[in-house]
């Protein structure tokens, strides 16, 4: 049988708005409190967009640190995916534009798929990297949450922010030939969809149904049961197809909506806290970009290191989940 191409993450990237509010900013006009928020959450701060600040703007920033960083220019890539759930309009794509911002000629498309958007956009960008689409693939998770928030509704505008990140995908077969007997780079991706859950997270509004972008809405309690128990599920399937235990990873990069739902699956699937980036404190939710920007804020200060093995997990609307399993950087 051919060997699977590697497909190695060589550079990343993330951007925040310049807004970062406190949840004492919030109590100032929302019916909250510092001390539930940070209880119930785990959220001290998240960063909000400027009225003229589009998702396109975010993602393009952080798109041109990842090329920087994979020593890239622009016009290297082949492929631009972005993951969005609050694009610039509703047509055409925000990846559109952002190769337009880039000055690119990538083939370039967006993928819906809330919070799970990264996950989802990994996972194409790696099969179509081996299916000869292109040699370099940027997957951008960008979103403007805070546009989507009704500030009436409590149980929900406090947990959201807005930000973006990006990484660079490439074919290891530009490596040296030596990469074919170590595997490195994406080791397993596993998304799933249930379309059953629908109703339990999502807008009241849409493009087919009354022409305005609509609010979020949430069944807080039930998106928990159902984040523990998915999250905890899929991990464990890319662990046993990559023949590997709980033992073997180095980092977890959990989607960054509660920091509770994280101690639930990490006394789930027995991996230790210590183990484990959360920036949720910081950042609050950014949906698509929440596993980049904790990426990177973990790449900077030093924390993972080359060869290091990590899973990435997240879920959202749809519901719409998936974790993958990656081994960092690139052999010597
Ligand atoms: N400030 C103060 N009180 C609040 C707030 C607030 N911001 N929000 C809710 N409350 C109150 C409620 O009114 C309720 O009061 P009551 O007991 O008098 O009725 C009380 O706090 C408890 O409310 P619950 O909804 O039971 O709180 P819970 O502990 O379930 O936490 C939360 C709510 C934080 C939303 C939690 O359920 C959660 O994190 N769910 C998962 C969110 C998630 O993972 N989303 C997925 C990704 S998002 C995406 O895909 C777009």
């Amino acid at each position: 049988m051919k060997p699977k191409l590697q497909i190695l993450m060589t550079g990343i990237g993330s951007y925040l708005p310049k807004n970062k509010t406190s949840n004492i900013d919030l109590e100032k006009f929302m019916d909250t409190s510092d001390e539930w928020i940070k209880k119930r959450t785990g959220i001290n701060f998240r960063h909000y967009v400027e009225d003229n600040e589009l998702t396109s703007d975010m993602g393009t920033t952080a798109a041109k640190l990842a090329i920087l960083d994979a020593g890239l220019n622009s016009n290297d890539i082949d492929l631009i995916i972005v993951a969005t759930t609050t694009p610039d309009d509703t047509f055409p794509s925000t990846a559109a534009k952002i190769q337009k911002n880039l000055g690119s000629k990538a083939i370039s498309f967006d993928i819906q798929a809330v919070c799970a958007g990264f996950i989802y956009a990994i996972s194409v960008g790696v099969a179509m990297l081996r299916d000869g689409y292109g040699k370099k693939c940027l997957v951008i998770g960008a979103d403007s949450m805070s546009k989507l928030l009704d500030w009436d509704d409590r149980s929900t505008a406090v947990l959201f922010g807005d930000g973006a990140g990006a990484v660079v995908l490439e074919n290891s077969t530009l490596q040296n030939e030596s990469v074919q007997n170590d595997q490195w780079g994406v080791l397993a991706t596993k998304i799933f969809t249930n379309g059953e859950y629908y109703d339990l997270l999502g807008t009241d509004g849409g493009v087919s149904k009354n022409m305005s972008t609509g609010f979020l809405r949430m069944n807080g309690k039930e998106i928990f049961k159902h984040a523990v128990d998915k999250l905890s599920s899929s991990l464990l399937m890319c662990l046993e197809e990559c023949n590997m235990n709980i033992n073997d990873i180095d980092w977890l990069i959990p989607h960054q909506a509660n920091q509770r739902i994280i101690n639930a699956v990490s006394n789930k699937v027995k991996i230790h806290q210590n183990k484990i980036i959360s920036t949720i404190s910081i950042h609050g939710n950014t949906s698509a970009a929440s596993i980049p920007l904790a990426l990177d804020v973990a790449m900077k200060k030093g924390n993972i290191k080359n060869g290091n093995i990590l899973a990435l997990q997240a879920i959202g609307g749809g519901l719409s989940w998936g974790s993958l399993i990656l081994k960092i950087g690139k052999p010597n």
